[in-house]
């Protein structure tokens, strides 16, 4: 069972913030996920390189192109290092393969006579790096997202017939038993999506004469590839096409593109008319979620309201970081968040409620049992109490990418078991029924374990802490694996009586809310 994630490629000419680090962390958890459930995953992400913006970017910092790339490709490499993503490769639109590729499509897709040329004069914006109508601009006449006023642009452009591919794009987006059904989520923007395809699909230029920062068209070299074309042709040069065809008919297509709203009508039209017309399978799945906002408003770098994956990672630590990233809004909608909203929930869930529920036992472990497992005749109840809980909500939400009913889900598990610590209260027990606390202490033990497990895809080094902490036996990602394919607690436990715990340590410390400027 294969499994192909992709991220967007971002662009270069802006520096790794929280909203790419929304996308790549979720893409991430899933690939982690499926990796945990014995699928052979393939998880690629990049850098968009090519187009006007980068071109002027690099000019205005006194730079050549290539230069501004290889600095700011590395800065997103980093980041993603940073946040502990397990990436399988990392494709840059100005690598030789990618040329490659994009040549050999935009030619299959010349020779079939889908390509044309054709005058064209629009109004170009070069910050959104695409024509825009009257109708687009705002009261000034200005792009309303850049705010410039978009210039007259008039030249012969390469045409894709994308009105050729009306029909076909229309019964596999809304036939869910067609062979290659294009799965758009979330519902209602899939919606908007076919709602747009009924009211016609116009031919989309392709190619330009004036940039000179791209991909020359094979079949006419004053032109280069369109930024698009570009860089939505990366998905199949990351899986070895046109050269490498074992990899290709492995990995192809994908079962997941993921993205934010703004770039779905490319990944959900675009692509697969494109596909479809170089004779390619069309990817099966496009789950689009929505914009964050920081305070209320867009976060950009030149208001400089951006928060950066390293500003999080040394407030947080990785782990929460990302565990909070995702779990701050549903994943879907639009959202706002705020240093303060972060703060509150890595205190609530992290801090008090999940670090306190390992702390506790261990406490307890240290206090009557001389940091040992206690002996004890097994006892499941409270282990397979949380694991009801985590198998009726969090591996669906998961595998239906709702990652922020995923981490409610685990909170939840962990409120169960914080609430039968309550119950139980084994400080009292200790005086009344001391016989009875060993087997309290281990069903702690195997809940957490088992919380330990299902954390890992979202909290990898914090789930190991809690494995080695409670003297889990073996190795975690082995024992998950086996875990999730038959659902079955081992025999005496994953922490096994007599072993040796470790000192408690404090695995999320409270931290004093305060809104950062
Ligand atoms: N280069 C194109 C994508 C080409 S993919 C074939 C591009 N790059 S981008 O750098 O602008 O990245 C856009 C993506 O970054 C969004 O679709 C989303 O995945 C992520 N996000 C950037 N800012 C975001 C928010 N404020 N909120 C949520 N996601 C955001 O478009």
């Amino acid at each position: 069972m294969k499994f192909y994630i992709t991220t967007p490629i971002y662009y270069v000419n802006d520096i790794p913030h929280i909203g790419h680090s929304y996308t790549t962390i979720a893409a991430d958890i899933l690939a982690r996920w499926k990796r945990l459930n014995g699928f052979d995953v393939y998880f690629l992400t990049g850098t968009d390189e090519h187009g006007t913006k980068i071109a002027q970017a690099a000019k205005e910092k006194g730079k050549t192109p290539q230069e501004l790339c290889d600095e700011m490709s590395e800065k997103f490499k980093e980041a993603w290092k940073l946040l502990n993503i397990t990436n399988d490769d990392f494709i840059r639109t100005t690598e030789k393969r990618q040329e490659y590729t994009v040549q050999t499509i935009a030619q299959a897709l010349f020779d079939k006579k889908l390509i044309f040329k054709n005058k064209y004069e629009a109004l170009y914006c070069v910050g959104c790096e695409k024509f825009l109508a009257e109708k687009d601009l705002d009261e000034n006449g200005c792009c309303p997202d850049h705010k410039t006023k978009p210039v007259l642009q008039s030249e012969e452009n390469y045409f894709f017939k994308l009105s050729s591919f009306q029909d076909e794009l229309l019964e596999r987006i809304t036939n869910a038993a067609h062979k290659q059904h294009i799965e758009i989520q979330p519902e209602e923007r899939r919606n908007e999506i076919v709602g747009k395809i009924k009211l016609g699909l116009e031919d989309i230029s392709i190619s330009r004469t004036a940039v000179d920062w791209g991909i020359h068209l094979p079949f006419d070299k004053e032109q280069t590839a369109y930024v698009w074309i570009d860089a939505l042709i990366n998905y199949i040069t990351g899986v070895g096409y046109p050269d490498n065809k074992e990899m290709f008919e492995k990995y192809w297509p994908a079962d997941v593109h993921l993205m934010a709203k703004d770039i779905l009508w490319f990944h959900s039209v675009i692509w697969p008319a494109v596909l479809m017309g170089a004779g390619l399978a069309t990817p099966k799945k496009v789950y689009s979620h929505g914009f964050f906002t920081l305070n209320g408003s867009k976060m950009s770098k030149t208001l400089g309201n951006v928060i950066s994956p390293q500003e999080l990672v040394e407030k947080f630590g990785v782990d929460a970081a990302r565990y909070l990233a995702v779990s701050l809004i549903p994943f879907g909608p639009d959202g706002d968040i705020s240093w303060t909203g972060l703060t509150l929930k890595y205190n609530v869930d992290l801090a008090n409620n999940l670090g306190n529920l390992i702390s506790r036992t261990i406490k307890m472990a240290e206090k009557y049992f001389d940091l040992k497992v206690p002996q004890c005749s097994p006892d499941f109840e409270l282990a397979k109490k949380t694991a009801k809980i985590l198998e009726d909500d969090f591996t669906p939400a998961i595998n239906n990418l709702y990652f922020h009913k995923a981490a409610q889900a685990l909170q939840n598990a962990v409120t169960t078991v914080n609430q039968q610590i309550e119950n139980d209260a084994p400080w009292k027990l200790a005086k009344t029924d001391p016989e009875k606390l060993p087997a309290c202490i281990y069903s702690y033990l195997q809940a957490a374990d088992l919380i330990a497990i299902h954390l890992l895809a979202f909290m990898p080094e914090t789930a190991e802490k809690i494995w080695s902490v409670c003297a889990a036996q073996e190795n975690i990602e082995e024992t998950a694996k086996k875990y999730f394919k038959d659902k079955i607690i081992p025999e005496k436990g994953f922490s096994v009586s007599g072993a040796q715990l470790q000192q408690a340590q404090v695995l999320f410390p409270r931290i004093i809310a305060e809104e950062k400027k």
